[in-house]
């Protein structure tokens, strides 16, 4: 079975990706991955305020390297791993390359455009293949349009991608008025892949004590709908690639995201409740079911589910919504690919 896809220029063995978080940050889980039949792997996130406050002590002439570390990330199941410093990260990149032969993908984490910029250069020297940018922004300040907060990403994008060579994915909120033209002005700016989308840590109420529960949920495979939405309608549609994330627990969300046109297929909280070894367990079921389809590679079937190639379109639209609620109780005729050889189990 061919499982062979392409992200961003790069040839991967499989669709399958471990995406951020601290699992990937260690040599031996890499290593299981790439042995499980991941594609790629992106490490966690370096961020913009570790960066920023070494090259402040290195400017203070103080000791290269220190642990100091702001609050704001105390909300990561194992901050350890977020302590890490720059040097550290360029550290797991190397030995990861040398490790595995699989694409590496480092993540740089930050907010503004200015100098901590000039470290994803160094990513690259340091052998990563490729850099995902993880643009954690919450527009808290009720004075910022959304042109304001659109022009910040293609202004971080744009420095970025003048500071490196190696393709660059920008990991999107789902929270843009215009998400379509947004992708073209982040493409415009030398973007070369999108990740759908970026989970945001959300705050909860304790009602015991009245306050404030800042801890981190894992996600629920309901959550795949809002990103399978937007790879349904950007699929084909832009020059980037696609890579979903969010909400894969089982095959069937790989499927599903592969169905709707994603090039790559994300997975974190599957891997951190079930181990690593589970990307085995999605594989097996992608392969299982291309086999009952009768399908030999992706492009089999690839994006026959997105919205440029459904039989109606509209289904990814408010004329949708309206027939589903006239319609409701009662049965509806499915809406099917125009281009999928076999509609039916072989
Ligand atoms: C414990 C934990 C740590 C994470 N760390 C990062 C990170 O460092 N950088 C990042 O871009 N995303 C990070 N994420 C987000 C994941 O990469 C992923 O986008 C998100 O969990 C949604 O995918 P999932 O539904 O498969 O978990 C983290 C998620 C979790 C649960």
């Amino acid at each position: 079975m061919d499982l062979a896809a392409t992200y961003m220029g790069m040839r991967l063995s499989s669709p399958l990706v471990a995406s951020a978080s601290p699992l990937t940050m260690s040599l031996d889980n890499i290593s299981r991955l790439a042995a499980c039949g991941a594609g790629a792997i992106v490490l966690p996130s370096i961020f913009q305020e570790q960066i920023e406050a070494e090259n402040e002590e290195l400017e203070r002439g103080m000791s290269v390297g220190s642990d100091s570390f702001p609050e704001a990330l105390t909300y990561f199941p194992d901050p350890s791993v977020y302590e890490m410093g720059t040097r550290r990260y360029l550290d797991v990149i190397r030995r990861a390359r040398a490790a595995v032969d699989i694409p590496i993908i480092a993540s740089l984490n930050g907010t503004s455009n200015a100098g901590w910029i000039d470290f994803a250069g160094q990513i690259e020297r340091a052998g990563a293949s490729a850099l995902e940018l993880n643009i954690y922004f919450i527009p808290a300040d009720v004075s910022l349009d959304s042109a304001d907060v659109e022009r910040r990403y293609v202004d971080i994008v744009r420095s970025v991608k003048s500071a490196v060579n190696i393709p660059v994915a920008v990991k999107l909120s789902p929270y843009f008025s215009a998400p379509g033209a947004f992708a073209r002005k982040l493409q415009a700016a030398g973007a070369n892949g999108l990740v759908l989308f970026n989970r945001f840590y959300q705050p909860d109420i304790d009602l015991t004590d009245l306050s404030l529960l800042t801890d981190l949920q894992l996600s629920t495979r309901n959550e795949i709908r809002l990103p399978l939405l937007w790879t349904g309608v950007l699929a084909g549609r832009l020059e980037l690639s696609l890579a979903a994330s969010t909400g894969v627990e089982t095959w069937e969300e790989v499927v599903k995201y592969l169905l709707s046109g994603s090039d790559v297929v994300m997975t974190t909280s599957a891997l951190l409740r079930h181990g690593v070894e589970y990307l085995t367990t999605l594989r097996d079921g992608l392969v299982s079911w291309m086999r009952s389809r009768g399908y030999d590679s992706l492009d089999d079937f690839r994006g026959s589910l997105s919205q440029q190639n459904v039989t109606d379109p509209s289904a990814f639209e408010r004329a949708n919504y309206i027939a589903t609620l006239q319609s409701w109780g009662k049965p509806k005729a499915p809406v099917t690919s125009r281009t999928l050889k076999t509609a039916m189990p072989a």
